[in-house]
């Protein structure tokens, strides 16, 4: 009985060790998610049946170990080493000169360019192809003992693949988090009115030196591995490339931007390929590192002090930077919304010259502990917006400025209101507040709305601070006279604006709704009160029940629909509007059937992008039931974070289940 359990355990090892394998490494997962979680759920039946059969190296052991007190110290065989850097391409050339010297070479070296990974360096210890120890590189000599966090990542074998690995193999790679792993997490945590983390960097040492490994089984780490630093068996190949792919073949993850370069104008074309890579790759990098490939060359090459002669690093530009608040400010948005803004002594990062950061909300200021005059952490990878991330504490000067709520709006004077529990403050002036006003023609106008070319956002502000448009109708009574007035604005350029605003009188349906700028309607929303609705009379009409039948549309997004309806002054521009010739195209009114009529769907855990009552909301008006508790007759069952007993009652019922990202996805397939 138990061989036949020991051998149905080994076999499902080993399949999910190879599944694992291709989803996690190769990047091409072989079988369906479903058929994953069957196997795993048989594996932990049969280990919760014969708890004597369960191995530190079974796949059930990713969950995290119980927390422990401390590090252990563990001592490198071999230093983990660091690289010099070159910062520049004459640094580069004169890095490779040196090498052709010390070589006595005159013909070009062949080397591999790597992509430099930005998170932790670790060594990992295999015995006879089994993971007995993790280590962090420490001060290079001594580091600390991480085995059971590591344990956790599921690019990293615990049983290497293959036969032809030696018995003691010492590998080294790089622990990291994924960019869209990094943003989740902060999201997640800044909900939670908790510190958040300057950089995936920055994440992924916090998540990895948790005494607690169950917190590093949730947080979404990689590996990728770059060296071999122990064997003791010395039948390796001769050329770094090939224990790369050997490596790859035992089990490890490795760079698949990876590529060999012969001289120095080779790396020079693979730096900037790369850096023309960076924002799309979905890890950070801070750099690209060569490496001579032939062994034999790194080991007469050697070493200087704590770097090999063999190999350098060529920075790429930083994405962070140190600057100085010099004021925050208050910008007003279209719904009003009141957002604080810094504004920095410029600064050079991530490429572009930066004097004026978003922080987002006064929360934010608050978690930061933002004063003026601070020097902060300015933050700008890729296209994304810049950040301040951290206030450098120990650099606030005497008679730093807190910054104070504004209570009322620095541009209408209206007063400023926070609705309980949202963290946004708005202005109360409506579309009587002068930046409301502007932001709702700049919306009307954009690409997405009526998408009214030439009336750029600089024409907006012009027409409207010379008073000549107060309304999106007043748009329609500009004459080609009245736009001849304006300098840079030439009779041709005028009258090709006006063509352009009529032309925008017979909008598509949805397009006119979107370009309304109701609160929380999107393109998507605005799609779905089209189609269910076909004309703006009964949408303007309907009551908050008979706004929630449209798929997209809960309790949130009818209350702002049916406010914006009610209120005179949006209901005096859609008249001026129609006044004004616009006339949408109807369409034919779906009322929408039910997709999920006769599902019973189970929400369990927390979700991270929506409340569970809207998800409730969403799936009631997709005609699925919601129910508190999972049985036979269960459809699907949502689970977010942290689910409990309902997604263990789920799992052993063997109904299906979706996390968040497949619920999202679930979503979206059907419309919403
Ligand atoms: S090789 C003896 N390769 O950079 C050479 N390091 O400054 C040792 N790193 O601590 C490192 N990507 O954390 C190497 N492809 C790569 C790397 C890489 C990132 C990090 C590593 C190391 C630091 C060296």
């Amino acid at each position: 009985m138990v061989d036949s359990a020991t051998q149905r355990i080994e076999q499902l090892r080993t399949d999910i060790d190879e599944h694992n394998y291709r989803y996690y490494v190769l990047d091409e997962p072989a079988v369906p998610d479903a058929e994953y979680d069957r196997l795993m759920r048989e594996l932990r039946d049969l280990e919760s049946k014969h708890p004597e059969l369960v191995t530190p190296d079974s796949p059930t052991q990713r969950v995290g170990a119980m927390p422990s007190n401390t590090f252990e110290e563990v001592t490198h065989r071999v230093p983990m080493l660091s690289l010099d850097n070159a910062f520049s391409a004459e640094e580069l050339t004169e890095f490779d000169r040196r090498v052709r010297d010390r070589l006595k070479r005159a013909e070009p070296v062949e080397y591999v360019a790597e992509p430099k990974l930005d998170g932790l360096a670790v060594s990992l210890h295999y015995e006879d192809g089994r993971l007995v120890r993790a280590a962090t590189r420490g001060d290079g000599y001594t580091g600390e003992d991480i085995t059971a966090n590591i344990r956790t990542i599921y690019s990293v074998p615990l049983r290497l693949r293959g036969k032809d690995y030696p018995a003691m193999l010492e590998v080294r790679g790089e622990v990291y988090m994924p960019k869209a792993g990094f943003e989740k997490l902060n999201r997640a945590l800044a909900d939670r009115g908790e510190k958040t983390f300057v950089n995936p960097r920055n994440a992924a040492a916090g998540s990895l030196r948790q005494k607690d490994a169950r917190v590093t089984a949730r947080r979404p780490l990689e590996l990728c591995t770059y060296s071999v630093a122990v064997d003791n068996e010395n039948d390796l190949p001769n050329r770094h490339w090939d224990c790369i792919q050997k490596l790859k073949g035992w089990g490890f993850r490795i760079n698949p931007e990876m590529r060999k370069t012969t001289g120095v104008d080779e790396c020079l074309e693979a730096y900037s390929d790369l850096l023309e890579l960076r924002n799309e790759l979905p890890y950070e990098i801070d750099g690209i590192v060569f490496k001579v490939n032939a062994l034999e060359l790194q080991r007469d090459l050697g070493f200087v002090s704590r770097a090999p002669r063999w190999a350098i690093a060529q920075k790429f530009p930083a994405q962070e930077e140190m600057t100085v608040v010099e004021a925050v400010e208050f910008q007003v948005g279209r719904t009003g919304a009141v957002t604080p803004v810094a504004r920095l002594k410029p600064v050079f990062v991530g490429g572009v010259t930066v004097s004026n950061a978003s922080l987002h909300n006064m929360d934010e200021i608050e978690r930061l502990d933002l004063h003026v005059g601070d020097t902060v952490i300015i933050r700008r990878a890729g296209d994304v917006i810049p950040q301040v991330v951290k206030v450098v504490a120990d650099k606030r000067p005497k008679g730093a400025q807190d910054v104070k709520r504004p209570e009322r709006c620095p541009v209408c004077d209206s007063e400023v209101v926070q609705l309980e529990g949202e963290v946004v403050a708005r202005c109360s002036g409506g579309l009587y507040c002068g930046a409301q006003q502007r932001e709702a023609i700049k919306h009307y106008g954009s690409r997405r709305a009526l998408d009214i070319e030439g009336l750029g956002e600089k024409w907006i502000d012009i027409l409207f601070d010379r008073g000549m448009i107060k309304t999106v109708a007043d748009l329609y009574t500009l004459t080609i006279d009245d736009l001849k007035t304006l300098d840079r604005m030439g009779e041709k350029s005028a009258s090709n604006l006006v063509d352009a605003i009529a032309g925008s009188r017979e909008p598509e349906l949805w397009r006119f709704i979107y370009a309304l700028g109701i609160r929380e309607v999107g393109e998507a929303t605005a799609k779905g009160l089209a189609a269910h609705f076909g004309d703006l009379q009964p949408l303007m009409e309907a009551d908050e029940d008979a706004l929630q039948v449209v798929p997209d549309v809960g309790p949130v997004v009818a209350g702002h629909v049916r406010l914006f309806f009610e209120q005179s002054h949006n209901q005096e521009i859609i008249q001026a509007l129609k006044n004004a010739g616009v006339r949408w195209k109807q369409e034919a009114p779906s009322a929408r059937s039910s997709p999920l009529s006769g599902k019973t769907f189970v929400l369990t855990g927390t979700l991270t992008e929506m409340t569970r009552d809207d998800a409730k909301a969403k799936l009631e008006a997709m005609g699925a039931k919601v129910s508190g508790s999972v049985s036979g007759k269960t459809s699907y069952v949502v689970a977010g974070e942290a689910a409990g007993s309902k997604l263990t009652k789920a799992e052993s019922l063997g109904v299906p289940v979706m996390d968040e990202v497949e619920f999202l996805r679930f979503l979206e397939a059907q419309g919403v």
